[in-house]
């Protein structure tokens, strides 16, 4: 995509509370659906929607199309059908919600959570959410369905693809622009980097005498560089393409691409859980997974 179009695309959403995407939104909505759902079941402090059975007259768990209907702006036509009306919301159910979803579509954060009581940034939003979701499926003696846990990881790396093909081109565009020759050796997992193999592959290039060793070790130096200064590259990009671009745009990318990342990390931990079940011991051996930040620097999602 050209960048005169990101920015066009960028100035439609700046005024927004949440940096949201109308292309990953839905997929979110349902995910955020599942923490709620976990909530639920396993009587961990509610947090999520709490207003919902309320705003039904209900003190039922809300299915899904009430869930949406509940958090969705004012301007943002939802129609659901019957097949909405569910409590085991799958990426169908984001059919209705994308039928004349509006360019900048929104949702509700204090309804969401109530702790948003300002604007927040979606990555505070996504980190939120997680927490609520871990100490949900923490819960000593709680097993979620396995179809559920499984949809609503399937949300996030939907949501991730989604926002992914708007913006994270920009990374391999910056590695390329300042380092080239290291770039050639990049392995990407979907949207992640996966920096084992990237080394792997420099490894076996130097072994089979395509590079020096020297050049082996500067490359891997450029790359580890890289990953620890990504915003930074990007941003240098970013300028070279376009220098009337301004700082709040820059900082409007750059917080897509950390969304991105964000919706990498929340994959990775849902899966932990995963893992977790198969266990049959029935304890749960996991480490803490509250704090992979390497996750978030390297955007790894395996
Ligand atoms: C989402 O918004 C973009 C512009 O930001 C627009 O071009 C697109 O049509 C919208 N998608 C839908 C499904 O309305
Ligand atoms: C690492 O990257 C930063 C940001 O792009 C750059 O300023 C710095 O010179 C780099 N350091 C090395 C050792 O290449």
């Amino acid at each position: 995509m050209k960048l005169f179009n990101i920015l066009l695309l960028w100035s439609s959403v700046l005024f927004t509370h949440v940096l949201a995407d109308n292309t990953s939104i839905a997929y979110e909505l349902i995910y955020f659906y599942y923490v709620y759902k976990f909530q639920w079941e396993s009587g961990a402090d509610k947090t999520i929607a709490v207003g919902c059975s309320a705003a039904y007259g209900t003190e039922e768990m809300c299915y899904f199309d009430e869930f949406a209907k509940y958090l969705i702006a004012n301007g943002w036509p939802y129609s659901p059908t019957t097949d909405d009306h569910t409590k085991t919301p799958t990426a169908s159910q984001a059919t209705a919600l994308n039928k004349d979803i509006p360019h900048s579509a929104r949702f509700s954060l204090t309804k969401l959570m109530a702790a948003f009581s300002s604007e927040k940034a979606m990555t505070i939003v996504l980190e939120r959410v997680l927490d609520a979701a871990n100490t949900a499926l923490d819960v000593e003696g709680y097993e979620p369905a396995k179809a559920d846990l499984k949809q609503a990881i399937e949300m996030t790396q939907r949501a991730q693809a989604a926002r992914y093909d708007k913006y994270n081109w920009l990374e391999d565009q910056a590695l390329e622009d300042t380092a080239p020759d290291a770039a050639e050796y990049i392995v990407k997992d979907g949207a992640n980097y996966d920096w084992d193999e990237t080394f792997d592959k420099i490894d076996d290039a130097v072994n089979d005498d395509e590079i020096e060793y020297d050049e082996g070790e500067t490359y891997k130096a450029e790359l580890l560089n890289f990953s620890q200064n990504i915003d930074a590259r990007v941003e240098a990009t970013l300028t070279s393409q376009n220098k009337d671009i301004t700082k709040t745009q820059k900082d409007g990318i750059l917080e897509h691409l950390h969304i991105i990342r964000s919706l990498g990390t929340t994959t990775n931990e849902l899966n932990e859980h995963v893992v977790a079940e198969s266990d049959d011991s029935g304890d749960s051996l996991r480490a803490p997974s509250h704090c992979s930040s390497d996750n978030i620097e390297f955007g790894d999602s395996d």
